[in-house]
């Protein structure tokens, strides 16, 4: 049963591949933030259909990783990538992140791409990376910034809000939920981190045209609860509402929108 409040992580998982080269960059983002030593045991918390895991066991095949998610479907996905690449260093279980099952002080980094803000708890899953984490080990994350930063997001709330229900809402609120200004410190804080930097940064989706973006919202279902509860008719409004939206930022190279997430980075304290 897919979490009220979250897309249907466990149908879409292989449709969720359609965003990672969109969001390839944060990938990059929180790998460069990290010092990878050969033997270390990293943790990829709500590691979805296995990035940006798989790319740090690509160029660490001396370090060990292990991925973990709370929807089976996308623990497969990432799963079958392990097998067809015949990667050794890598595996992935289904495990929600508030229980990790994994002992204190067993991994020397934990990272998280665009997972925490969706937790049902998200200050309990910080608190479970901080106690797998050993002392001395490092963390980073990434959480998606305000609604009114992450364009296509500002964009979902304008079409919507008016056309669902209260209760179809909060799956849009949550992404955005620890984007505002302090969010995240207050969370690290009260889950014993107290050595971090945080950075706001912006990235684009590029795409070549409006159509190009519109068949990757419709081919990954990343909205279909909201697209389900329109009323009759109204899919097609709300596609040419975006549109207008997105007209403001093709140029000449394109759909370039931009997103801002926030980067968190530290380490545990000895
Ligand atoms: C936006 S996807 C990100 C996946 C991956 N980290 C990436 O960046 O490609 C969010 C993931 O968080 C997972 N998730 C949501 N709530 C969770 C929880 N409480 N515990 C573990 N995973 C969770 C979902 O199943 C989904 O795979």
């Amino acid at each position: 049963m897919a979490a009220q409040n979250q897309p249907d992580w466990d149908n879409l998982a292989e449709k969720f591949d359609l965003w990672l080269p969109h969001i390839a960059p944060v990938g990059e983002a929180l790998l460069a933030s990290l010092v990878v030593n050969p033997g270390d045991k990293i943790l990829d918390v709500a590691s979805g259909t296995g990035e940006p895991a798989l790319t740090l066991a690509r160029r660490n095949p001396h370090a060990k990783i292990t991925g973990t998610d709370a929807a089976s479907g996308m623990v497969r996905a990432a799963q079958n990538k392990v097998k067809t690449e015949r990667l050794e260093n890598i595996d992935f279980t289904a495990t929600p992140a508030e229980q990790l099952q994994f002992e204190d002080a067993s991994f020397d980094i934990v990272l998280c791409r665009f997972g925490l803000m969706l937790f049902e708890d998200p200050q309990q899953g910080l608190k479970e990376m901080y106690r797998v984490l050993k002392p001395g080990g490092q963390l980073a994350l990434a959480v998606w910034s305000t609604a009114e930063n992450m364009t296509t997001m500002y964009w979902a709330y304008e079409v919507f809000k008016n056309r669902l229900s209260e209760e179809d809402q909060p799956a849009l609120a949550k992404v955005t939920s620890l984007g505002a200004a302090g969010a995240l410190e207050d969370l690290l804080d009260q889950a014993g981190f107290t050595e971090f930097n945080i950075q706001r940064n912006s990235f684009d989706y590029q795409f070549q045209t409006f159509e190009e973006y519109w068949d990757i919202i419709e081919a990954s279902d990343i909205m279909k609860q909201q697209f389900d509860a329109l009323p009759e008719g109204e899919r097609d409004n709300v596609r040419d509402e975006v549109a207008r939206f997105a007209r403001d930022f093709q140029g000449e190279n394109g759909l370039r929108i931009p997103h801002e997430y926030i980067l968190a980075y530290g380490t545990k304290q000895l």
